[in-house]
């Protein structure tokens, strides 16, 4: 039995892509852990390997060409990465449920919603067809869909963007899962609806106790929903922190990049929000990685030693770590 203090514990996770053009070490010894009923916000720019990560965890990444050639995922004493397709299936939307930026890609157009959600009971709790149906109808209701009588007999796309949204939430927290991983949910809804969701998100939390992973670009997300952060750079963590030392005094240069490309923290009204704006350069793809600091081709403060050594991840507080050679003394550093 795998022992972890934690109820989920990511330990030196890598999962790389085998392409024609070379490997791309989409995420490159990740380790963080989530807590019973916790918000860990997951951050960074595209292709930094925030889905791969979530992916992972719920074992759905296609192979080939990708795969997880190393480390561990520990839930409930078990190494996920080690679970068998048909293990892995009474844990995914039973245990740990996921739900999708665009809600399209789970929810399945040929059924109607309330078969949908039933189906989850059905299929995890046993229930047969009018008491799935049922408290289908009351998931609906909890997730504050009008008229839930009704839409449970409509199909996805007789419902909006954010009713189906708020479908997705409801067939995600169907089993009451311990763990909802939340990759971009509100990306693609407008700023109004965003906010609703994040709202009903929060209250489900309180409701069920789930722990959350939210997965965005978003640091007015963030700011909103986490208690914890961990910030990702081309497949790596470099900051991790409690949400509001991160956002008072942000330690790694990339993170101090996204803090600034957001205008307003913390308060936000329509129009207000805005995705993050790129920091200056762009995110070196994966196959074509620089020497030393993945970040060092962007980074303001970068030194000699940036260009030729890794930084490693360390502590630098309770709770705190950091990649950059600005906190860490070495020998030849300039
Ligand atoms: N199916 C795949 N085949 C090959 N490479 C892949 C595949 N899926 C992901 N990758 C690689 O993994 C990298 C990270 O992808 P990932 O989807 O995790 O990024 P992300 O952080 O979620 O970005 P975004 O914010 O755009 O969703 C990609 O840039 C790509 O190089
Ligand atoms: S290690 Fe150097 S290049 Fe990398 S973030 Fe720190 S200062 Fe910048
Ligand atoms: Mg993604």
């Amino acid at each position: 039995m795998a022992e972890s203090d934690h109820l989920l514990d990511l330990q030196h996770l890598k999962t790389y892509f085998y392409t024609f053009e070379g490997v791309a070490r989409a995420v490159d010894d990740v380790s963080f852990f989530l807590d019973p009923g916790e918000v860990l916000g997951i951050v960074g720019e595209s292709g930094c390997g925030k889905s791969v990560t979530a992916q992972s965890i719920m074992r759905l990444i296609p192979q080939p060409p990708g795969k997880i050639v190393e480390g561990r995922i520990l839930f409930d004493g078990r190494d996920l990465v080690r679970l068998s397709m048909g293990e892995m299936r009474g844990i995914r939307g039973n245990r740990i449920a996921m739900i999708f930026q665009e809600p399209m890609t789970s929810l399945n157009p040929v059924y109607t919603i309330g078969n949908q959600i039933s189906e989850m009971f059905r299929l995890h709790m046993g229930l047969g067809r009018r008491e799935g149906l049922n408290r289908a109808v009351e998931m609906l209701k909890k997730v504050q869909i009008p008229a839930p009588e009704k839409r449970v007999g409509e199909y996805p796309h007789q419902l909006s963007g954010g009713m189906r949204q708020r479908a997705m939430i409801a067939m995600a927290l169907a089993c009451d899962p311990e763990i909802l991983i939340a990759d971009e949910p509100t990306t693609a809804l407008d700023v109004t609806v965003q906010a609703q969701i994040l709202d009903l998100m929060l209250k489900l939390k309180e409701d069920f106790d789930t722990a959350i992973m939210m997965i965005t670009h978003d640091l007015g997300v963030i700011a909103e929903i986490a208690r914890r952060v961990v910030v990702m750079y081309a497949g790596r963590i470099v900051e991790e922190a409690e949400t509001v030392p991160l956002f008072e005094d942000p330690k790694h240069p990339y993170t101090q990049g996204l803090l600034r490309s957001i205008p307003k923290l913390g308060r936000r009204g329509a129009g207000e929000r805005t995705r993050l704006v790129e920091i200056k350069g762009i995110v070196p793809g994966l196959l074509d990685l620089p020497e030393g600091c993945r970040f060092s081709p962007r980074c303001p403060q970068v030194m000699g030693i940036c260009r030729k050594k890794d930084p490693p991840l360390g502590r630098i507080g309770p709770g705190r770590t950091v990649r950059c050679w600005l906190y860490f003394d070495e020998p030849g550093k300039d």
